[in-house]
């Protein structure tokens, strides 16, 4: 089972931008983290950051027959980018939505998600434990789905012996 993270436009800046909302916390740090969850779990991780949002749609359309789940912080294209909702619409790799910050106490601009309804579900505002949050969410999204896939095999397999 595989995940790819993707990161928008200036969380290549975490650690040194807006402290005071985003935190201390650098990208590669928080990368680490969800690396060794990823380990103990047993799945394989891939992280992607672009500034432009052509390269996320980009991205996404790779995950196609190569991901299990996508993690996804669209930073500010979350607000604005009807190109990556429908990239993730497209490609129907269960998806979760993340941010540091609880965009939903914010300015009144950050606070409409247009990826939000192509989403399994959106986590917000526990600085970089969100992300943690995220890889619980979409590592059990990924095994109900696996365990889905096989009963349906298992009894495909079955119906087959019995000539149906
Ligand atoms: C953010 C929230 C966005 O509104 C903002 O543009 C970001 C970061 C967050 O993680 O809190 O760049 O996605």
């Amino acid at each position: 089972m595989k995940i790819v993270v993707i990161q928008g436009p200036n969380l290549n800046m975490l650690g040194v931008r807006e402290q005071n909302i985003y935190g201390p916390m650098k990208l590669d740090d928080v990368h680490a983290q969800m690396e060794e969850y990823a380990k103990q779990n047993g799945v394989e991780i891939e992280f992607f950051q672009s500034n432009l949002e052509g390269e996320i749609v980009d991205r996404i359309q790779e995950c196609l027959g190569d991901a299990d789940g996508i993690i996804i912080n669209p930073a500010a294209y979350t607000h604005t980018s009807i190109a990556i909702r429908d990239a993730i619409a497209a490609v129907q790799i269960p998806t979760v939505e993340v941010h540091l910050s609880n965009i939903h106490q914010r300015e009144e601009f950050r606070q409409t998600s247009l990826i939000a309804p192509v989403c399994a579900g959106q986590i917000v505002g526990f600085g970089p434990f969100s992300y943690h949050l995220a890889m619980i969410s979409i590592v059990q999204i990924m095994r109900e789905i696996a365990a889905m896939k096989e009963a349906q095999a298992g009894q495909q397999a079955q119906a087959a012996l019995q000539g149906n």
